[in-house]
């Protein structure tokens, strides 16, 4: 079935920003697949099949004829995806092969090696929200900069340098900026992870970039080198910001969830695997059918590109048979697609996980009367950039 009308894929019903659109939502019901036209900000309109149900969802993904990368062109200009090194350029032993490089390197060890430094980021980022009291915008505050800084961590980016990656790392995901301030942008970027890397060639430092060049310094090009840098940098950002953003906002609307997560140490785990699938931040994960391929019973061309909404699915009923739109942080986790699936699943997840369980009830603790500044209808939400989320957050306590 083919409709005319472009569809918001990933936008929410301003009455309730943690649930997909009812069009979303009726689709997801109807058993045949749909074609339809779709925004994509980076790839422009294109017409793609879309999947809204977790079965369906996991064969694509599973499936590598499936393909990612078939957006990246190597002779083309350079933007923040359009470069190598990027995982989600490549595909099979390609892809196979940058992933084991990376993978090495976001170790269990290492990810949990970080908690101190994120617990004092997080503890040093709650005063300065503090100090710019009564009231503050949280993204502004904390959300936005926390896990830019532990990204700095994880790449053994110099504190000196932290303030100047941070306002490039704004301009970079600002939807409002022209193509060219984008990619003047994106050069300062890479010109600087180029010079980092040239020191880190010199002198190899404990983080992941260090230990890149350490084991794969003779096999990776520096080109490939700031690509893996710039991913995990991107990748890392804006996805964990807007968690930390819209699950706040989430937590105010209910005080009995807000409550639980301040005052149960233990449900910090649960809650975050909850809201992470509730809020499903993502964006719509696009692929490309390499050859002639089956999906419920129907045939894909060869050609024809396909695009997952986590977060249809992850409302879905076969999923979350009680409530699916409902916020219920104590609830058995389930396997939910807010990391996606198959090959390409986040790397970053440990790290993700152990950020927001730090910060989340980190943040009700020192403010346990925390509440949004204005009515709940007057959020602004980022429904027009790639990651969905709030883009102010005006809270006093
Ligand atoms: C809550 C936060 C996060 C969410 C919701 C998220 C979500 C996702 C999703 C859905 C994918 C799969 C994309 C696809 O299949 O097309 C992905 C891939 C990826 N993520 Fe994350 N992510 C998060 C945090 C992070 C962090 C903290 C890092 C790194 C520090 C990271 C690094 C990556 C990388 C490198 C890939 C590409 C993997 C590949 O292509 O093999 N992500 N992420």
């Amino acid at each position: 079935m083919t409709d005319a009308v472009p569809m918001p894929h990933n936008r929410r019903p301003a009455t309730c920003p943690f649930r997909p659109e009812p069009r979303l939502e009726a689709l997801r019901e109807v058993p045949e697949l749909h074609r339809l036209p779709v925004p994509n900000p980076q790839l422009g309109q294109f017409d793609a099949v879309l999947v809204t149900r977790a079965d369906e969802a996991r064969q694509v993904l599973a499936d590598q004829r499936f393909e990612a990368g078939f957006a990246f062109d190597g002779s083309g200009p350079r933007t923040v995806m359009n470069q190598p090194g990027i995982l989600l350029n490549y595909d099979g032993e390609e892809h196979a092969h940058y992933r084991r490089m990376l993978t090495g390197a976001f170790t269990v060890k290492r990810i949990r090696s970080l908690a101190p430094a994120i617990r004092r980021l997080v503890e040093e980022r709650l005063d300065a929200v503090e100090e710019a009291g009564p009231g503050a915008d949280l993204v502004e505050t904390f959300a936005g900069p926390l896990p830019l800084l532990v990204i700095c961590e994880l790449l053994g980016i110099p504190l000196e340098d932290r303030d100047d990656i941070q306002r490039r790392s704004a301009t970079g995901t600002d939807v409002g900026n022209t193509l060219e301030e984008q990619l003047e942008n994106f050069a300062a970027m890479a010109t600087y992870m180029g010079e980092l890397i040239t020191r880190q060639r010199r002198d190899p430092g404990d983080d992941i970039l260090g230990d890149l060049i350490r084991r794969h310094g003779d096999a990776l090009s520096d080109d490939e080198l700031i690509g893996m840098g710039n991913s995990v940098l991107v990748a890392g950002h804006e996805t964990v910001s807007s968690m930390i953003g819209l699950s706040t906002l989430a937590l105010l609307r209910d005080a009995g969830q807000f409550a639980i997560v301040r005052d149960d140490e233990s449900a910090a785990a649960s809650a975050v695997e909850e809201l992470l699938r509730l809020l499903s931040v993502a964006p719509p994960l696009v692929r490309q059918a390499s050859t002639d391929l089956k999906l419920g019973g129907e045939t894909i061309s060869a050609g024809e590109r396909v695009v997952i909404s986590t977060l249809a699915a992850n409302h879905g009923a076969d999923l979350v048979p009680e409530g699916p739109d409902r916020l219920d942080v104590l609830r058995k986790p389930v396997a939910h697609l807010a990391f996606g699936y198959g090959a390409h699943q986040c790397i970053g997840q440990q790290l993700a996980r152990l950020e927001l369980q730090i910060a989340l009830p980190a943040l009700l603790r020192r403010f346990p009367a925390l509440r949004l500044a204005g009515d709940f209808e007057s959020v602004e939400y980022r429904d027009d950039a790639l990651v969905f989320g709030v883009s102010r957050l005006p809270v006093a306590w």
